[in-house]
């Protein structure tokens, strides 16, 4: 019984998303998104600004309530108004914006330990070693010492990835990381997200970096006018578009 129990969390989806719609007053920002993950699944969401990206990845994560339709992460429901149920989501989903907004008066070490010290109230050694390693995984192995504004931008971003994933999240959100950088400081950004990728790290990616989506993505999302316009693996989507609202998306990158 326990075995297929497991087995049947390890084959259900660890996003799953039915019917979702969100509206901001009169504005239905998401028209019903319909959006199942599996676990290790890299997914980039793509489309013109406004048409809701953000939008979902923060439903996704509980910073956002929605009005219609059901949102499970891991098997556990989106529950607002229940701060518990809240508290455990927040826990599995790691998210990742484009202003890093680290700690400026907390060392680089200390804004990965952050986190697991108060939410799982680990204690400090294991933290620290937790830190250590997270930060090695990241390239940053030497800066445990140093003050954010001490690093590039890209090593910032860094941070933040490291950060997130001290929670140990089950997935993790990452909305447009690299639009703040330096085109200079982007690639060693996407080598680390590639990286946990290549780790079985469950992704969900709104991104502008078409290369990478294509390289690295299993699915890509193409979000319209608040509703999912078309979905596919990266070379039907880039190769074949069927939309014309895709056609002209990839035609206007160009
Ligand atoms: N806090 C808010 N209050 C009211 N409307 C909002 C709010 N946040 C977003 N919106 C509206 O919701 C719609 C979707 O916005 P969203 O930020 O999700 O788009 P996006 O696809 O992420 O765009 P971008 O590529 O510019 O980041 C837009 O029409 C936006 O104006
Ligand atoms: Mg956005």
């Amino acid at each position: 019984m326990v075995i297929e129990q497991q087995i049947a969390k390890h084959h259900s989806p660890i996003v799953h998303i039915a019917g979702l719609r969100k509206f901001y007053g009169s504005n239905e920002v998401l028209q019903g998104i319909d959006l199942d993950v599996q676990r290790g699944e890299v997914v980039a969401i793509i489309g013109k600004s406004g048409s809701g990206k953000s939008t979902l990845l923060r439903c996704i994560n509980g910073l956002e309530p929605f009005q219609h339709g059901a949102l499970q992460v891991d098997g556990l429901a989106l529950r607002h108004g229940d701060a518990r149920a809240m508290r455990a989501l927040r826990q599995r989903v790691g998210m990742i914006f484009q202003s890093f907004n680290l700690f400026p008066h907390l060392s680089v070490g200390r804004n990965v330990m952050l986190a697991p010290r108060l939410v799982k109230q680990a204690d400090s050694t294991a933290a620290m070693a937790q830190a250590q390693q997270l930060l090695a995984r990241v390239g940053l192995a030497d800066k445990f010492d140093a003050w954010p504004d001490q690093l590039s931008g890209g090593q910032q971003q860094r941070v933040a990835i490291a950060r997130a994933l001290a929670m140990a999240p089950s997935v993790l959100l990452c909305d447009e990381i690299t639009s703040a950088l330096d085109p200079e400081l982007v690639g060693e950004v996407l080598r680390v997200v590639e990286a946990l990728a290549g780790d079985g790290m469950t992704l969900l990616m709104v991104t502008h970096e078409m290369g990478f989506a294509r390289k690295v993505a299993d699915r890509i999302v193409f979000m319209h006018a608040g509703r999912i316009h078309e979905m596919g693996p990266p070379a039907a989507m880039f190769g074949d578009p069927q939309t014309a609202a895709l056609k002209q998306f990839l035609s206007a990158l160009t």
